[in-house]
């Protein structure tokens, strides 16, 4: 079966390349190399002993995508080409819905041009807000999102929802991701966040790496076991794996289904801290500074449905996600290179 993956060279997308070429997938990779560069694709293949096709294509330009389209016969796509960050789509919204959002309509529109059957949507648990107690449910729908990046997730769910109720030969699954951290345990795959990093793990590694001095706890004071923030956090593979779950059952089935994708369990940023000092061998400095605005309290994933429909389960737990995040940050000090 051939697969085409949008951002397939990013974060997330290049994991799932990995798990979907070891399932016996072909896949071809459409990406701008906004958030990524071609080197990963060596190291694709240094995993797999498959180098994919890759395509330089924006999503934005409607006939270079289309010239994919023309040139292969998907079976699926799995979306995951996107702007991610939270501040900067605050401050430059309209880019943040051109992207994400514009951009999607052009390759919803290929699929459905080109009859292709299965979708698989990168979205996030933000689309939850601050609306709803954890655990969070697929049921509850949809919140109130607190930045434009999450409108735009918000917005495409409702757009693929109202596709694929049109359209029944497409079968979608929205798959609502909590918090992926982690690396490939090969350490030749990770994140490699521009700049300081927002996002805990990626900062906390580079406390530990010794490229920053401290981690900022962004509040103590929240109704938690220690006071700090508590996120449901999934290590990038077992990420991988559930998309990879996820195209076999939309490919056996049609609709729409919107499923979390996380652990089940939650830990506080303090936990996390101590999981990353056992990882890296020592100590890692923080001070507790103000909440950050927009935080919420605690987060994580009621992950029954994901297992009755796609029968996933996270395989890798917290000592394992710090282990490859430390691993990933040892062995590519400058990135992917
Ligand atoms: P990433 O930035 O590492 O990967 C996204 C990839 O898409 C990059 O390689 C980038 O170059 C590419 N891209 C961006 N705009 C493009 C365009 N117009 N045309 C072609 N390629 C484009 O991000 P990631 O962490 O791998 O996230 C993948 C998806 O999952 C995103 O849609 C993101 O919003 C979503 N998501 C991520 C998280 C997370 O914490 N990482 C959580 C929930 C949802
Ligand atoms: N935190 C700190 N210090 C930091 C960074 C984060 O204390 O330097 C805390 C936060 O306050 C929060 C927890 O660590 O309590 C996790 O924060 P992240 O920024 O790592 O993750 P979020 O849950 O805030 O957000 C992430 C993605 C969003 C996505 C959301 C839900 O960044 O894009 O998960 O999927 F929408």
């Amino acid at each position: 079966m051939k697969i085409l993956v949008t951002g397939g060279l990013g974060y997330i997308g290049s994991h799932t390349v990995v798990e979907l070429i070891k399932n016996g997938y072909e896949t071809v990779i459409v990406d701008n190399l906004y958030n990524s560069n071609e080197h990963v694709l060596e190291r694709i293949e240094k995993i797999t002993g498959v180098k994919p096709e890759f395509n330089k294509v924006d999503i934005l330009d409607r006939n270079g995508l289309e010239e994919v389209f023309k040139r292969h016969s998907f079976d699926g796509v799995i979306h995951f080409a996107g702007y991610k960050a939270v501040g900067e789509s605050v401050a430059i919204p309209l880019t943040y819905y051109e992207n994400n959002v514009a951009g999607s309509l052009n390759l919803y529109e290929l699929i459905k041009k080109y009859n292709v059957k299965s979708l698989i949507f990168s979205s996030s648990a933000t689309v939850y807000g601050d609306s709803f107690a954890s655990p969070m449910k697929e049921e509850y729908g949809l919140g109130v999102t607190t930045n434009p990046y999450g409108t735009t997730k918000l917005m495409n769910e409702m757009i693929i929802t109202d596709f694929a109720k049109t359209n029944r030969n497409i079968s979608a699954v929205i798959l609502r991701y909590f918090n992926p951290i982690g690396a490939h345990e090969s350490g030749l795959l990770g994140e490699v966040p521009n700049g300081i990093p927002n996002n805990l793990v990626p900062y906390i590694a580079r406390v530990a790496n010794g490229t920053l001095d401290y981690l900022n706890v962004y509040g103590d004071d929240y109704d938690t076991v220690d006071g700090t923030g508590v996120r449901d956090y999934i290590h990038v593979v077992d990420l991988a794996r559930a998309h990879v779950l996820a195209l076999k059952y939309a490919n056996e089935h049609n609709g729409c289904e919107v499923i979390n994708v996380g652990s089940g369990t939650g830990y506080s940023v303090l936990e996390v801290l101590h999981a990353y000092e056992k990882a890296c061998g020592h100590k890692i400095a923080y001070h507790v500074t103000d909440r950050r605005p927009g935080d919420i309290a605690t987060s994580f994933a009621d992950t029954k449905k994901a297992e009755k429909l796609l029968g996933f389960k996270v395989e890798r737990d917290i000592a394992d996600m710090c282990r490859d995040s430390y691993n990933f940050t040892v062995k590519n000090p400058d990135g992917i290179k």
